[in-house]
């Protein structure tokens, strides 16, 4: 018999059917057996009467959590026991048969509830048990759907996905690079992207104009509620553009998103407001002010364009100047001839803009250095010398230098966004696979050993004790 899904039992009234899924809930009483099944759409109440005697059997046995294919009758359930609000609330399916496909462990963990009081290595040890619950399922099912119009509405307005390495070398974000050793090079290592920076701008220089993609990045650095070692960016590049017009485009579609998939949200004020770097901390002490009128209410969503941050800044460490966020980026236009002399090194404001909600940083950009000369500049006023410049970016500097467009672009933190969008405290909530606040995944035993034969092919040796 064709497996039905539950949410379409209802067209089935009358009918007999199998459905396929788990036991969600067993009451037993008996005579009767009460069960709730579920599958991916949804939820549904069974009853064994006291007359189907192979079925009771079988029934009897069941736990939550098992396996089962299930043959039944849809029937419409009494006027008084009519749940108006639950789906297949006026339905129920006499059960005629029970097959079981799988049994199942007891789970480690009470799975009908929100989950968030349970310790969250155990909830990562056993994620496929814990994405199970409602919550869970309904956020990474919810991403999909707001990937999946984020994707169309990029390749809607003209820009082509395409996938950059992983495999790589080392590209600034102001973080730590996880690096992998190399074992046809040993000693050598490749750096795994913070982000695709350096190739959404070469894209660029090889012509295609319009760059979007659903980036896996890394980094290392310590993991927060907003932070996790490896996440999503949407990140999109443009060429021939102003920085205007690329915070428009990104404005378009993340409007367009939330009217379209989230109508339930209010977005404070459209178009997004936008503040400079100087006014924000005048005003709030924080680049990322939460500007929303009503805090307790979970649809609010205040967005805040912050532009003009300052270029560089002192590196505390080295007393040297460091980038604010991207040394790809170009200055603001009436500053680039500061920049070409070096001077005014502090007051030198960069074409970046970060997009804020509700007080988080989802995403930023920038219009980038076209002008050889003038990224060489950056790197000679961080303290690079010419051989280290020439090793580390002499590929950049050599694409700007063979008919690149001007361009910009920007990339979304898609964690976060989708964190704030289903009103979650931490990205892990969105994330199916996350690794726990100590950069572990507790399920795959991540970060682990490897074997000794691994090693010696890399040429490694593992110093005792560091
Ligand atoms: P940036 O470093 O600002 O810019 O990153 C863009 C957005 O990514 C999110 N983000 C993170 N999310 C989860 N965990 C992390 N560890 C993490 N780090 C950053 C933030 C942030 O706003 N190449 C530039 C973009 C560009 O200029 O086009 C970049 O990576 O929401």
């Amino acid at each position: 018999m064709e497996r039905i899904y539950i949410k379409d039992l209802k067209e089935h009234s009358g009918k007999e059917v199998s459905i396929s899924g788990w036991v969600d809930i067993r009451r037993d009483q008996g005579k009767l057996i009460f069960f709730d099944f579920r599958d991916i759409t949804g939820k549904v109440q069974g009853v064994i009467l006291p007359n189907a005697k192979d079925a009771h059997t079988v029934g009897s046995t069941l736990r939550p959590e098992w396996v089962v294919q299930v043959k039944g009758k849809v029937n419409p359930r009494p006027e008084r026991n009519i749940q108006k609000d639950k789906m297949n609330g006026d339905i129920e399916l006499e059960i005629l048969e029970i097959k079981v496909l799988n049994e199942a462990t007891t789970p480690p963990f009470d799975l009908k509830e929100d989950g968030k009081e349970i310790n969250e290595e155990v909830r990562l040890k056993h994620r496929y048990q814990d994405l199970r619950r409602p919550r869970l399922q309904k956020n990474i099912l919810n991403r999909h759907k707001v990937l999946l119009h984020v994707r169309n509405a990029f390749s809607k307005n003209g820009f082509a996905e395409i996938e950059t390495p992983l495999l790589s070398a080392t590209t600034p974000e102001g973080s730590r690079d996880f690096i992998v050793p190399s074992r046809l090079e040993k000693g050598n290592f490749y750096s795994l992207p913070q982000s695709p920076q350096q190739y959404k701008q070469l894209l660029m220089a090889s012509g295609f104009e319009k760059y979007f993609q659903f980036a896996r990045c890394m980094r290392d650095e310590d993991t927060r509620g907003d932070r996790q070692p490896e996440f999503t960016q949407l990140d999109m590049e443009m060429s021939f553009v102003e920085q205007k017009d690329v915070m428009a485009m990104n404005e378009k579609v993340i409007l367009d998103l939330i009217k379209t998939l989230y109508p339930e949200k209010e977005i404070q004020q459209t178009p997004i407001p936008v503040m400079t770097h100087k006014e924000a901390m005048a005003k709030y002490g924080v680049d990322k002010p939460d500007i929303r009128k009503n805090k307790d209410n979970p649809n609010e969503l205040a967005f805040l364009w912050v532009v003009d941050f300052p270029f560089f800044e002192k590196d505390e460490e080295t007393k040297g100047w460091t980038f604010s966020h991207n040394p790809f980026s170009g200055p603001k236009p009436e500053f680039m001839s500061d920049l070409m002399n070096q001077k005014n090194i502090e007051g030198i404001l960069t074409t970046q803009y970060d997009l804020v909600l509700n007080g988080s940083e989802i995403g930023g950009g920038s219009i980038r250095n076209h002008n050889p000369e003038a990224l060489k500049t950056v790197f000679k006023i961080m303290g690079y010398d010419d051989e280290r410049i020439e090793r580390n970016f002499g590929h950049m500097l050599h694409a700007l230098g063979s008919g690149t467009p001007p361009h910009g672009g920007m990339a979304w933190g898609f964690d976060r966004l989708m964190m704030i969008l289903e009103n979650e405290p931490n990205i892990r909530e969105v994330i199916a696979f996350a690794k726990t606040g100590e950069g572990r995944d507790p399920m795959m035993g991540a970060p682990g050993k490897v074997q000794d034969k691994q090693l010696k092919e890399l040429g490694i040796k593992i110093v005792e004790g560091k």
